[in-house]
């Protein structure tokens, strides 16, 4: 069994932060996306690894992952153009050849190990194993139509405007080689891709044997701002312990379940869990909330911080209230010292400010 996991895709709907950085590599629990993808291939004991990167952000996304904790064999797959989740497969045709295969999203995360999939698609020699998760709206996703005895796909349609179910498809998938044959007949959908979810849905129109799972625990697309902060705070809530490496001083008080880095330093302040905060941090008469995650080397100082994810190098100075944020790499938000009681901003393109 190998792996494939997508990183390419623009990221457009969480610009201005992807102007720099690719999607799957912001920080979730200040920890990028990937790392847990590529945890829970290790974990369902896969080691060969084929990483989809895109021409844009395809040297980041390899020294992202140059350290290789997971000690994962990775072959490196250019597609030279968004054409679809399908399209991708048949890049990676050199790297699958006749294997089956485990399919991640890169910037996909759910709260459920994979293993467990993996051992059911072998045993019982399946084509196909999709993975659903109910959702409030579906019309955004790939939608299944599924027999509730059998746990057998009967259908699939990739983002109905009238969705059949309330199931959407969750990011990861697993196949065997019969994919490759549908994929090569397969024709670009209306938006002018490559669907692996028409290619699913020939599957079973070709008797394929396909089954589905419905995830009872959570699963995040972390494609928007929103997505992020959510994704930032279950991550958070399931799996931060307490654990405080850094110099604290008395007057600090810091309850729940924190974790922070040993080069960090926190003075005269308040830090409530589950919140994480890496290297080289400093937090001084500040306020840090639950589910608030600070990434290396930020200064948080005179300010309070809840419910936020902020990146690397970056300095929240007198601050009232920050809630509900995602902020960039070396960015300073702090209050102007003049009289007039104005705003005065600088914004990168694609920025939401949004003003109390
Ligand atoms: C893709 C798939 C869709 C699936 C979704 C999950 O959508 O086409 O079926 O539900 O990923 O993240 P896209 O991200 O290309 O809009």
């Amino acid at each position: 069994m190998k792996a494939l996991v997508l990183s390419g895709g623009k990221g457009t709907r969480l610009r201005p932060l992807t102007h720099t950085l690719p999607k799957q590599l912001l920080p979730v629990a200040a920890k990028p996306i990937l790392y847990f993808v590529m945890e829970q291939i290790k974990e369902a004991g896969i080691s060969e690894v084929g990483v989809i990167i895109a021409p844009e952000t395809g040297e980041m996304i390899k020294e992202s992952l140059q350290e290789n904790p997971w000690q994962h064999r990775f072959t490196f797959i250019m597609q030279d153009k968004p054409m679809g989740l399908a399209h991708a497969v048949k890049t990676a045709q050199d790297f699958l050849q006749d294997d089956s295969f485990l399919m991640y999203l890169g910037d996909n995360l759910i709260g459920e190990s994979v293993k467990s999939f993996v051992d059911v698609f072998v045993k019982e020699n399946l084509d196909s194993i999709i993975l659903l998760k109910k959702v409030a709206d579906p019309r955004a996703f790939g939608v299944a139509v599924v027999d509730e005895e059998s746990g057998r796909v009967l259908r699939l349609i990739e983002k109905p405007k009238k969705p059949p179910s309330d199931l959407a498809l969750v990011g990861v998938y697993l196949f065997n080689s019969s994919i490759h044959s549908i994929i090569a007949d397969l024709k670009p959908s209306a938006r002018g891709e490559l669907e692996i979810t028409d290619a699913i849905q020939n599957l079973v129109a070709a008797q394929g044997k396909v089954k589905a799972h419905i995830l009872e625990k959570w699963w995040l697309d972390t494609g928007k701002k929103d997505d992020i902060i959510e994704a930032n705070r279950m991550v958070l809530d399931e799996f931060t312990q307490r654990d405080i490496r850094a110099s604290v001083d008395n007057n600090s008080n810091i309850a729940g379940r924190v974790f922070i880095d040993s080069s960090s330093v926190v003075e005269n302040s308040i830090i409530r869990g589950p919140s994480k905060i890496g290297k080289n941090v400093v937090v001084k008469n500040a306020y840090i909330g639950p589910y608030t995650s600070i990434s290396d080397g930020c200064l948080i100082e005179n300010s309070a911080v809840e419910c936020s994810v902020i990146l690397e190098d970056s300095k929240i100075i007198s601050v009232e209230h920050l809630d509900e944020s995602l902020i960039g790499k070396q960015s300073i938000v702090t209050k102007h010292k003049g009289i007039k009681k104005s705003l005065k901003l600088m914004v990168g393109d694609d920025a939401l400010v949004e003003l109390p």
